[in-house]
């Protein structure tokens, strides 16, 4: 028995609603759930499944299933054979769009609803219609978990439930404050009423009692609230799109680049294949403007004097020069340099040359590291020729070694826009099958 005069230990019950018959396109959910549940009651939380909900506004569809999943998909992040986890409409990142084909008549698939923060606003304002009570609705689906065998269910949307309960800023039990802690109550609920609207068991309904403090009286926030904004997103990029991330920007926005970033991709770049187990890349990191525009303009004083000894008039040289710079808008910039102290020489020219060509292109995969690991820390990077062209000036200007070839310079800053869109190539355009 418990003697101590303190609060009650909490406790919540979950209740499947069982009952309830096979929804179809336009069923009144509210009115089966009503004559199902004629007591809910106020700070009862109301737990469906999407399945219905989807099946209730028709987004049961006769389609391939694989042509249903390209259609909800906005962002393939990863893949595995045929198993693909994308991003949707709605931001929910999941494997196959929630695109569901069991328990759906062959040749046809269901599709997540298509607003579920609606839907759930919906569905709580005609239960309240019809019995008055303040209650809070979750939709969920079902979700795998990265890192995390077997899957659970999560909340994709709700309506006057707190989605979030945030315990930043106060003690924890020894007084110290807590730094991260934001429970993520709607999926805990959603996860708990999984137990007992089991898939198998026909109970799409379950009923949380218990919880009225997290109950609102606005519809509030919403599923919506759980889905971490993109900036935040410390996986950002799956297996399949890290590549595509990658994409040349050639305008910048002011904010300064973290050095440790530029570090961190330095390591990326630095993991690259390279021929005799050599390690044939160096990095001068341009911070201080004073180095940036020192650089800059010897390279421009150096390309004025090739176009005049091509010939060019200072009206034409005036022109060509003027053209927009991106490494003058970029508030960093690296120049990669090839050390290929590992060559070996040979007797004859073809050789040698050849020689020097595997090592140029174990810098270009370097490179490739390079920008694809700023793009995995936000950063846009634009990775242009001209050191290439004025090596010895570009050395002069940074007191760089004899022997650091400059291979061309990359300018590294936040893009000021998102790249254009481009079409996606065709593999099968770019190679032969013998
Ligand atoms: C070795 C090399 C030199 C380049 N030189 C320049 C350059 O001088 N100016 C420029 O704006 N872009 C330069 N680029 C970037 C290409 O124009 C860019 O990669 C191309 O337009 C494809 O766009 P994406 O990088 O967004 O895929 C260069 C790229 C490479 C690999």
């Amino acid at each position: 028995m418990n003697t101590s005069a303190g609060p009650a230990a909490p406790s919540i019950t979950v209740t499947g609603v069982t009952g309830l018959p096979e929804v179809e396109a336009g069923a009144d959910l509210a009115r089966l759930i009503a004559d199902a549940v004629p007591d809910l009651a106020d700070g009862d939380i109301l737990v469906i499944t999407s399945k219905i909900v989807s099946k209730a506004e028709g987004r049961v569809i006769r389609s391939a299933r694989e042509r249903a999943i390209d259609a909800e998909t906005i962002r393939v992040v990863a893949r595995r054979g045929t198993t693909r986890i994308v991003e949707t409409r709605h931001g929910l990142v999941l494997a196959a769009a929630g695109v569901d084909s069991s328990n759906t008549p062959p040749g046809t698939v269901v599709l997540l609803p298509e607003d579920p923060d609606g839907s759930a606003r919906r569905l709580r304002k005609a239960l309240r219609d019809r019995l008055g009570a303040r209650i809070g609705v979750i939709i969920t689906d079902t979700l795998g978990r990265p890192w995390r065998n077997g899957q659970a269910d999560a909340a994709i949307g709700a309506a006057g439930v707190v989605p979030l309960r945030d315990y930043r800023g106060q003690p924890d039990t020894f007084g110290m404050t807590l730094e991260v802690t934001v429970a993520a109550v709607a999926d805990e609920i959603a996860a708990a009423t999984d137990l007992v609207k089991a898939k198998t068991s026909r109970i799409p309904v379950a009923i949380v009692r218990g919880l009225a403090d997290l109950v609102t009286d606005a519809d509030g926030p919403g599923g919506q609230a759980l889905i971490r904004p993109p900036a935040e997103d410390m996986f950002r990029f799956g297996s399949s799109d890290v590549l595509a991330a990658r994409r040349t920007v050639r305008e910048f926005t002011t904010a300064p680049v973290d050095p440790a970033a530029v570090r961190r991709a330095i390591a990326a770049a630095i993991t690259a294949p390279a021929p005799h187990h050599s390690t044939p890349w160096r990095f001068a990191v341009l911070e201080s403007e004073r180095a940036r525009v020192a650089l800059l303009d010897d390279m421009l004083a150096a390309w004025i004097t090739d176009l005049r000894g091509d010939g060019f008039t200072p009206e034409q040289i005036a022109r060509r020069t003027r053209r927009g710079e991106p490494l003058r808008r970029a508030p960093l910039l690296i120049v990669p340099c090839l050390h290929a102290e590992a060559a070996h020489t040979y007797p004859d020219q073809r050789r040698n040359a050849s020689e020097r060509e595997m090592f140029v292109v174990a810098m270009g995969a370097a490179v490739q590291n390079l920008l694809v690991g700023l793009a995995v820390e936000g950063l846009g990077s634009c990775w242009v020729s001209s050191t290439m062209f004025c090596r010895q000036t570009t050395r002069r200007a940074l007191g760089l070694p004899d022997d650091w070839d400059p291979m061309g310079a990359v300018g590294v800053g936040y893009p000021a826009a998102p790249a254009p869109d481009r079409p996606p190539r065709d593999p099968g355009a770019f190679m032969v099958t013998r």
